[in-house]
């Protein structure tokens, strides 16, 4: 089976899968320009806090590898690299990723710049070190990811003594997996490692309006590993956990993150509050995974992170294929359906802000982060595991 592929990479071309047209349609678009990869991160077609941060450092690659740079002095190149990454910094203001990426560019130029060689080799150092930075971002995401996978599993394993004689169910969130990272995912990605380790019995999937990362993508990629799975509406979790927590022997909700601010405060898709406030009630522990270009530490708490405010049609309007009368889907035929009245005013944050006490784990590819006894997670200190 081919692993699902958001971003198809060779040096000097991008290809991103146009998420807007899953699950019916597996499009690539070629993402060759800052400009391309801003509309393609704007508009969704990509989206995922880790994805984001790989097109953006990408599109830039490949410009600068096609030759897009007409400046030759070092400090016109490493001006105009600066002023390409501020621009796409501008695409999407909640998830950290793409922050923390930039600053990571913008300091390997600034190495190559200071390493004083002469014209032209100056330019081609300068060039090289921005595209050996942009692909490292992209090895290393996937290597986050199947870390997150392993400590995850692990750790799940050791709080439920599970086993695959007594495995565990678990609740997502949006869409956190191959589609929004570079592969295998980060609360997705603990998933499939506990799937793949025999100790899950099953996965609930949370639909995720109204944007439906849930049902359009999760459910994409659960269907399509052959993960048993269900989904659910977001209003359904209460029902879900009351009724089938204990002969589901449901232990988690795992999400991911935008960002994770120094005292553990998270910012995800919009809903992932609730479910935390639903967790701790129904004594589920609440587990976010978020690599550690997620995480935050210049910004103290939640209420110092922009949430995204995106547009209305998200709510009152709704697109997809057609469904025949005999069931099938036409994927030619796609509609865009109004569900509410269009004159009716509408409040549509993209994300909010899950306050750290109501987490119990965050997993990133150094170990799991656990709150100390005075009730805060500690990212200070190298990030601790508790195996
Ligand atoms: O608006 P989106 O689809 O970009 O939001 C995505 C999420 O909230 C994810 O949970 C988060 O980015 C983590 S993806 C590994």
């Amino acid at each position: 089976m081919a692993t699902l592929e958001a971003i198809k990479y060779s040096r000097g071309k991008l290809l991103v899968l146009d998420q807007l047209r899953l699950p019916h349609e597996n499009h690539y678009d070629e993402v060759s320009t800052s400009e391309e990869a801003f509309d393609c991160i704007r508009a969704m077609r990509v989206r995922g806090a880790p994805a984001i941060a790989i097109v953006a450092a990408l599109a830039h690659a490949v410009e600068l590898h096609n030759g897009s740079c007409s400046a030759e002095s070092p400090e016109e190149v490493v001006a105009y690299i600066n002023s390409r990454l501020d621009y796409l910094r501008e695409s999407r203001p909640t998830a950290v990723d793409l922050f923390n990426a930039i600053n990571l560019l913008k300091a390997a130029v600034k190495a190559a710049r200071t390493e004083g060689l002469a014209h032209p080799e100056a330019k081609a150092a300068i060039l090289a070190a921005y595209i050996e930075a942009a692909e490292a971002i992209l090895a290393k995401d996937l290597h986050n990811n199947t870390s997150i996978g392993a400590f995850g599993a692990a750790w799940l394993q050791q709080q439920y003594n599970a086993s695959t004689d007594r495995k565990l169910s678990v609740l997502t969130h949006c869409n956190t997996g191959s589609l929004a990272t570079s592969g295998h995912g980060t609360a997705l990605g603990i998933i499939r490692t506990l799937y793949s380790q025999g100790l899950l019995q099953h996965a609930y999937c949370t639909e995720t309006r109204p944007y439906n990362q849930g049902s359009r993508l999760t459910s994409f990629e659960l269907v399509y590993e052959g993960i048993p799975s269900t989904l659910i509406t977001d209003s359904m979790a209460a029902a879900l956990f009351a009724l089938h927590r204990e002969s589901m022997n449901i232990g988690a909700v795992i999400v991911g993150a935008d960002r994770v601010v120094r005292n553990g405060d998270t910012a995800n898709k919009i809903g992932t509050y609730a479910l935390a406030v639903l967790a701790r009630h129904h004594g589920v522990k609440f587990v976010v995974a978020a690599p550690t270009t997620s995480i935050d530490l210049e910004t103290e708490t939640g209420a110092g992170i922009k949430i995204e405010e995106r547009k209305r049609e998200e709510l009152t309007q709704i697109s997809g294929a057609v469904v025949n009368s005999d069931g099938s889907i036409d994927a030619n035929k796609t509609a865009r359906v109004a569900i509410a009245d269009q004159r009716i005013a509408v409040w549509n944050p993209a994300f909010d802000v899950t306050p750290h006490s109501l987490i119990d784990a965050i997993v990133t590819e150094n170990g799991v982060v656990v709150k100390g006894p005075d009730g805060r997670f500690n990212f200070r200190t190298e990030p601790s595991s508790s195996l």
